[in-house]
């Protein structure tokens, strides 16, 4: 199984954005906790942050050709915007779940809508990191 872990733009600033909301744990923290989950438990995983749509829209596509089985995806603020990043996950037709460290359910009403939920077998929101690892577990198990 070989799973990519994708962040989009400012989730490299977890600990320092809003710690109310997203909690005090950083980016390397988050990366970390993911790679050894996957090592216990026998899964190549690869976790890939960008502030930068394109990055992110190339990196989907990329997953296609080094043939990867899951994505876990936050994309953040593009989440909201990005039909690119929607029809890059319609275009490599890889599995795929949302996450979302916070609760956006209960936030502004421009963060209620997801474009890339259109394709996402499952949106995780407002498990803080947790919420990765039941991703992975969730692609692994499918
Ligand atoms: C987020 C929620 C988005 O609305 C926000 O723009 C983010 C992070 C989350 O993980 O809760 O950057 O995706």
């Amino acid at each position: 199984m070989k799973i990519l872990v994708l962040n989009g733009p400012n989730l490299n600033m977890l600990g320092i954005r809003e710690p109310d909301i997203y909690g005090s744990s950083t980016y390397e923290a988050l990366v970390t906790m993911i790679a050894s989950h996957c090592a216990e438990n026998g899964i190549e995983v690869k976790c890939l942050q960008s502030n930068h749509e394109g990055d992110l829209v190339d990196y989907i596509q990329q997953a296609y050709f080094d043939k990867y089985d899951g994505i876990v995806i936050n994309p953040g603020a593009y989440t909201h915007t990005s039909v690119a990043l929607l029809d890059a996950l319609k275009a490599v037709q890889i599995p795929a779940v949302e996450v979302h460290i916070s609760k956006v359910n209960e936030r502004e009403p421009f963060r209620q809508i997801s474009y890339v939920s259109y394709y996402c077998s499952k949106t995780i929101t407002g498990k803080g990191f947790d919420g990765y690892i039941e991703a992975i577990d969730y692609l692994v198990g499918e």
